[in-house]
């Protein structure tokens, strides 16, 4: 007889995700911060697993049990907010038109760099709180609008203190080459040096982050720009992921193939030549549809392509101040089913072992299994299928990060009076 420290039971459905069928009245056994048994309470029984008077049990109270949410995608460290870009694109202006004049990225660069990282910190952590709250346990953060050494230094130091701090984890990611800033706008080649030579160093160095990301597009980086960026990264340790066909059919897709990115995100304009490259080279999809909604745009990433090639499928929120200004990763199933087209096991796939492999952590995240971290949520959902189904509501109830609950749900009294007298 084994005794464990924690124990999920009472639920309608568990989602183990990785391929793993999904368990009715299914069951989870925590022993630390590590799962022991997935399974039913006949089979925790039979492998010795017993509550004792020290284990914490959860009730999911017929509700649905998944690994930690994984948000494989964001921009979460800023200042200030583009609400007013959102208004004047209800007026007709495009998101490339506005950058072009100056604002978006450029704008919410202005702002992070005057802030210091407390401030940061201060606004970044409520963010994280938020996607906590959504069901979150793990997560990718990108510097990206600092633009300048040090500013970028900055913005990882704070996701790094972010990580100690919160039990969310953080997995760092430079994007160092968001836009060329404005005062490089002259010379786009002097600023590639400055990433080469001063930025990827330092990171680097300092152990600030695991991925460097470039941003592919017109108004950003052109191809060969981040094929040397990423080549740099590479030799440094940091391994290459791109943000490409976003806005307009760039190569991207079979740029990343060509690098070996461990993802390729957004992909909105990505071909059937791309979708083959990426298939081939084993480089994951992160596909957005948070931020396809949010700028209106019709091109739709070609997700079932994808998925029928092999190409691991996963989904992000992307958070960030201009194209997502959202925490709410269960809202992206909803929109990878009505927007992409995906079925309800792959777009929670696509927010648990998928993302995990994404960013790197496909051995530790996503996947309730024997041996793996305890990192679980309960939602006051029946099936893995009314969690998309039920939309644009809060669904988590209870979130367990290593074994601990992480975060509950306090209790909401109802607003309905007494419908009868007894
Ligand atoms: O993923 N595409 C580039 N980066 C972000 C947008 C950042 C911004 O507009 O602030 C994205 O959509
Ligand atoms: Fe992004």
């Amino acid at each position: 007889m084994t005794t464990l420290s924690l124990l999920v039971r009472g639920a309608a459905e568990v989602f183990p995700s990785g391929g793993d069928p999904v368990i009715p009245k299914g069951v989870v056994g925590v022993i630390g911060g590590r799962v022991v048994h997935v399974g039913t309470a006949d089979t925790l029984a039979a492998a010795g697993l017993v509550v004792g008077p020290g284990t914490q049990v959860i009730d999911a109270e017929d509700g649905l049990v998944t690994p930690g949410l994984v948000d494989p995608h964001t921009h979460l460290v800023f200042a200030g907010d583009r609400a007013h870009e959102y208004a004047l694109r209800a007026h007709g202006a495009s998101y490339q038109e506005i950058a072009r004049a100056g604002g978006g990225i450029a704008h919410t660069m202005a702002m992070t760099r005057k802030a210091t990282e407390e401030e940061l910190i201060a606004l970044a952590a409520p963010r994280l709180d938020r996607l906590l709250r959504q069901g979150v346990t793990t997560a990718e953060v990108k510097s990206g609008y600092g633009l300048d050494l040090d500013s970028e230094l900055k913005l990882l130091r704070v996701i790094r203190r972010l990580d100690r701090a919160h039990p969310v984890d953080l997995v760092p990611t430079f994007l160092g080459a968001h836009v060329v800033p404005p005062e490089y706008r002259g010379d786009r080649a002097r600023y590639v040096n400055l990433v080469v030579h001063d930025m990827l160093p330092e990171v680097a160095r300092e152990g600030l982050a695991a991925f460097c990301d470039v941003f592919v597009e017109d108004t950003a980086f052109h191809p060969d720009e981040a094929v040397r960026i990423l080549r740099a990264a590479s030799a440094l340790g940091l391994k290459p992921k791109l943000h490409v066909d976003q806005l307009s059919d760039g190569g991207g897709a079979r740029l990343a193939a060509s690098v070996d990115a461990v993802s390729a995100d957004h992909l909105e304009h990505a071909g059937v030549e791309g979708i083959r490259a990426l298939a081939k080279a084993g480089t994951a999809a992160v596909l957005l549809p948070g931020a396809t909604l949010f700028l209106g745009q019709s091109a739709r990433p070609p997700a079932r392509a994808l998925l029928d090639a092999g190409v691991p499928v996963a989904l992000a929120t992307d958070c960030n101040p201009g194209t997502c200004p959202t925490e709410n990763l269960p809202l992206m199933l909803t929109l990878g089913m009505s927007l992409l087209g995906l079925s309800p096991t792959e777009v929670l796939r696509g927010v648990t072992d998928h993302a995990a492999r994404a960013i790197g952590r496909g051995e530790v995240a996503g996947h309730l299994a024997a041996g793996r971290p305890a990192d679980l949520v309960v939602f006051d959902v029946p099936s893995h299928v009314h969690l998309p189904y039920h939309f644009g509501t809060h669904h988590a109830r209870v979130v367990v990060k290593h074994g601990q609950v992480a975060w509950r749900r306090p209790p909401e009294p109802s607003l309905l009076g007494p419908l009868c007298e007894a």
